[in-house]
C-alpha cells in the first residue's frame, strides 16, 4: 500500500496536476491538503483541457474519490462553478467521487476584498497574491472566528457568525482602509445558495481516511503551490498563507506521518515563480523571454506572465531534505528542446563568500549570486520519446547531473502536457 505525497518542489507550477492525473489510475484516495482557488491545476487528456483550483486532479484517471481536506480554504462559490465545469466536460457523477471535508474552512467575500485592500495597501511591498482571499482566510482560522463547511449546515448560527465577524470587518473597511462596506444580507443568500449545491458532499473525510489506511488502500496526497512558498519554509513574507511541504499533508489531512510511504517532489526542469519574492537564477534576458515562450508560462489562475529562470539546483536540494522526497518528478523537459546551452545553478556567492545552502532570511535571498555550470542543449524534440534511453545523449547527461547532485532519482520524466509524453522509470 502506498500513501504518497506529491509536493512542488520550487515556487508552484511545477506540473503536479498532470502528475497526479497520471498516478490517479493506480490509488483508491486523492487528497487535496491545503491552499484553496489560488492553485490551478491544468490537466490534459483526451482532447480536453480542464484547470481545476478546488477539486483534487484524480477526477478523470480512473474512478479514485478526491477528497477536499480540512486543511484547503473552500469558496462554495468557486467551487460550485468548478463542479458545474467538471460535470459539463465529463460523465462523472461527483455525487460518488467528491467528499469535502466539514473542518475545511470557508472563503467568504469579505477575506476576498480583504485580500485585494490589504495588497493595495502594502503599495511597493505587496506580494502579488492571486487574491483569492487566501490568506485572510487562514488569518480568520487561526484566530479562531473561522466558518467551517460542516457550519454551512446550520443556518442559523451561520448567519448569526457572518453578521458577528462583519461587523468587524467592515469597521476596518472603513475605518483603516477608506473602503465601502459590505453587506451582510447578499453575503448570506449567496452562501445559502451555494451551500444548495454543495451540502451533500460535506462529511468528515479524516475518518474517511482512517478507514482507508486501515484497510491498506492506497492514497494520493495533492500539494498545491511548492515548498518555496511554503508560510514557514519559503521566502517569507513572499509566500502563500498554507503549508504545501510535507508537514502540511498530514495537518490538512489527518493522514499520521507514519502512514507516509512515499515523499514525490515534482520540479520543472527550468525555475518559475509568480508574484513578488526573491528568485535568484530569475533571467532577465532573451534566455527567460524564451522560456516562458517555450512553456506558455502564464498564471493558471491570474493568465499574469510567469517570472523564468534557470533551475536551481540548491533550492531544489532544500525542498527535497525539507519534505525527505525519495522520489522525484522532472516536468517540462521539452521546453529546453531547441536551447544551444542550459544553465543549472550550483552554488550561491553571498556578501563575496560561496555558499551550498538556501539562506533562511529573506534578504540574505535577495542578495544571492547563483553560480553556474552550463551544458550543451539536445536541439531535438523530446516530445514523442517514451524511454528514458532513447532521450537524446545530452538530455541524458543533464538529467543524470542533476540526480547525482541531489541524491534523488527522476521517476517520472514529462515531455509534455498529456499524459502519454511521459517517461515512467
Ligand atoms: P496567495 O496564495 O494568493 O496569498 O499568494 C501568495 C503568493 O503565492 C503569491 O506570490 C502568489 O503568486 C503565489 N501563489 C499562490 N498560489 C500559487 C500557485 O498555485 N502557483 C504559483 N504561485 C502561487
Amino acid at each position: 500500500m502506498a500513501v504518497r505525497i506529491i509536493i512542488g518542489a520550487q515556487w508552484g507550477d511545477e506540473g503536479k496536476g498532470k502528475i497526479v492525473d497520471l498516478l490517479s489510475a493506480e490509488t483508491d484516495y486523492v487528497v487535496r491538503y491545503q491552499g484553496g482557488a489560488n492553485a490551478g491545476h491544468t490537466l490534459k487528456f483526451d482532447d480536453k483541457t480542464i484547470v481545476l483550483h478546488l477539486i483534487p486532479s484524480g477526477m478523470f484517471n480512473g474512478d479514485s474519490k478526491c477528497i477536499i481536506g480540512n486543511g484547503v480554504v473552500i469558496d462554495p462559490i468557486a467551487l460550485v462553478k468548478e463542479i458545474k465545469e467538471v460535470e459539463e466536460l465529463v460523465d462523472i457523477d461527483l455525487k460518488e467521487r467528491l467528499y469535502i471535508s466539514d473542518s475545511a474552512h470557508v472563503i467568504l467575500p469579505y477575506h476576498k476584498v480583504l485580500d485585494q485592500v490589504k495588497e493595495k495597501s502594502r503599495g511597493s511591498d505587496a506580494i502579488g497574491t492571486t487574491g483569492r482571499g487566501i490568506g485572510p482566510a487562514y488569518v480568520s482560522k487561526v484566530s479562531r472566528i473561522g466558518i467551517r463547511m460542516g457550519d454551512l449546515l446550520n443556518e442559523e448560527a451561520l448567519e448569526e457568525k457572518i453578521r458577528k465577524n462583519l461587523a468587524d470587518i467592515n469597521n476596518a473597511l472603513k475605518h483603516v482602509y477608506g473602503e465601502p462596506e459590505l453587506d451582510a444580507d447578499n453575503m448570506i443568500k449567496e452562501l445559502k445558495s451555494a451551500t444548495d449545491s454543495i451540502k451533500g458532499y460535506i462529511c468528515n473525510t479524516t475518518q474517511i481516511l482512517h478507514e482507508a489506511i486501515e484497510e491498506k488502500k492506497p492514497i494520493l496526497l495533492e500539494g498545491a503551490q511548492g515548498s518555496l512558498l511554503d508560510v514557514d519554509h519559503g521566502t517569507y513574507p513572499y509566500v502563500t498563507s498554507s503549508s504545501p511541504t510535507a508537514g502540511g499533508a498530514c495537518t490538512g489531512s489527518g493522514v499520521p506521518p507514519l502512514a507516509i510511504t512515499h515523499s514525490l517532489g515534482i520540479t520543472k526542469a527550468y525555475c518559475t515563480r509568480v508574484g513578488n519574492g526573491p528568485f535568484p537564477t530569475e533571467l532577465d534576458d532573451d534566455a527567460g523571454e524564451k522560456l516562458r515562450k517555450n512553456g506558455q508560462e502564464f498564471g493558471a489562475t491570474t493568465g499574469r506572465p510567469r517570472r523564468c529562470g534557470w533551475l536551481d539546483l540548491i533550492a531544489l536540494k532544500y525542498a527535497v531534505r525539507l519534505n525527505g522526497m525519495n522520489e522525484l518528478a522532472l516536468t517540462k523537459l521539452d521546453v529546453l528542446d531547441d536551447f544551444k546551452t542550459i544553465k543549472v545553478c550550483t552554488q550561491y556567492e553571498l556578501d563575496g563568500k560561496k555558499i551550498n545552502h538556501f539562506p533562511s532570511d529573506t534578504e540574505d535571498v535577495e542578495r544571492l549570486k547563483p553560480i553556474y555550470k552550463s551544458f550543451p542543449g539536445w536541439e531535438s524534440v523530446t516530445r514523442d520519446i517514451s524511454s528514458f534511453d532513447d532521450l537524446p545523449e545530452n538530455a541524458r547527461t543533464y538529467i543524470k547531473f542533476i540526480e547525482e547532485f541531489i541524491g534523488v532519482k527522476f521517476t517520472i520524466v514529462s515531455t509534455g502536457p498529456k499524459r502519454n509524453e511521459t517517461i515512467v522509470r
